[in-house]
């Protein structure tokens, strides 16, 4: 994680720490309640575990790659050394291995109040380049990546609801769900039935006090966009310079692209009880990108 970040999380806990008239927003505003983000070891899944132990929450994070996972356990053990953190190896594609870690969660940190849905990535191809292959991994990934973990932690955040009087889940999806990108067909494609599910979700789980919304991201660096940015053709360009001129080229209004972070946010006040009366719904992340009125 970037100093950048880091001076981001401090601010957006202390804003929340001190915000006038909320009397349920401080540091420990989410003491006593379990979080589980997946994809929790890079960019905004991991942002928005630090943002969520900034506020006294017990955390559990998942990822595949042992030695990302490690360093971002330790990254946020040192930024939170009283923190209730439990890291561990799972592929949300591989349900036994999701069942294993809701097991894991409820056993150390107690019951799961809220699940982030994060881990993912997006696909680059057009119509004409996307093979059958390429597209049953690609819905594979964008719909299962919510099915097992939501399957598999829907007793503990119904067990929370009623302890607790809220619990939630929050899909990171993307603007493509609603504005799709000709080379982005398959994501763009996918997003948008997970859009579709999450509206679904509400619904049947709302009898049982669980509040299922999303954020819909434009562009917000990360680890997808350092992977683009080392395959880029233009070497000239550093990191600020390239991050630049994809903001000018995409017509982003607010001229940059947007920080882990400021994601984190979004997804903190869905999951947490200041959105108690707020369900089907999704935020929009894009710095304007977004064309819909
Ligand atoms: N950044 C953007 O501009 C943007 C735009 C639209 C949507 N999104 C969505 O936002 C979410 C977060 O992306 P990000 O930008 O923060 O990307 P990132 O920095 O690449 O982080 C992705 C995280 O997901 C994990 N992950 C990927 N596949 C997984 C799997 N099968 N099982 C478990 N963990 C998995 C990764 O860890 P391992 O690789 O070690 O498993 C990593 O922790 C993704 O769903 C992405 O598609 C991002």
């Amino acid at each position: 994680m970037t100093m950048r970040q880091d001076t981001g999380i401090a601010t957006a806990a202390a804003a929340l720490a001190r915000t006038p008239g909320q009397a349920g927003w401080r540091h420990d505003a989410l003491a006593g309640r379990t979080a589980v983000v997946t994809g929790g070891s890079s960019g905004i899944g991991l942002a928005t575990a630090d943002l969520l132990l900034a506020c006294g929450a017990a955390v559990a994070i998942c990822g595949r790659d042992t030695v990302r996972l490690d360093a971002a356990a330790q990254g946020l053990r040192q930024r939170h050394p009283d923190a209730r953190l439990l890291a561990r190896t799972c592929n949300v594609l591989d349900e036994s291995s999701v069942g294993d870690f809701a097991g894991q969660v409820e056993r150390e940190l107690g019951p799961a109040a809220m699940l982030i849905n994060n881990a993912g990535q997006g696909r680059v191809s057009t119509f004409a380049s996307t093979g059958d292959a390429a597209w049953s991994e690609e819905l594979h990934l964008k719909f299962f990546s919510v099915i097992y973990p939501t399957r598999a932690f829907l007793p503990q955040l119904a067990q929370s609801a009623s302890e607790l009087g809220d619990a939630a889940i929050v899909c990171s999806n993307s603007l493509l769900a609603r504005q799709p990108e000709p080379h982005m067909v398959a994501t763009s494609a996918a997003r948008a039935g997970l859009l579709n599910l999450v509206r679904s979700l509400a619904t049947e789980f709302a009898p049982q006090g669980i509040r299922v919304n999303g954020i819909l991201i434009g562009l917000i660096e990360s680890g997808q966009w350092r992977r683009r940015f080392e395959a880029r053709s233009e070497s000239e360009l550093d990191w600020t310079a390239w991050t630049r001129e994809l903001a000018r080229t995409k017509h982003i209004p607010l001229g940059r692209l947007g920080r882990p972070d400021e994601a984190a946010q979004a997804v903190v006040f869905l999951a947490s009880p200041l959105s108690s009366y707020t369900t089907g719904s999704h935020i929009d992340i894009s710095g304007g990108h977004s064309r819909n009125a």
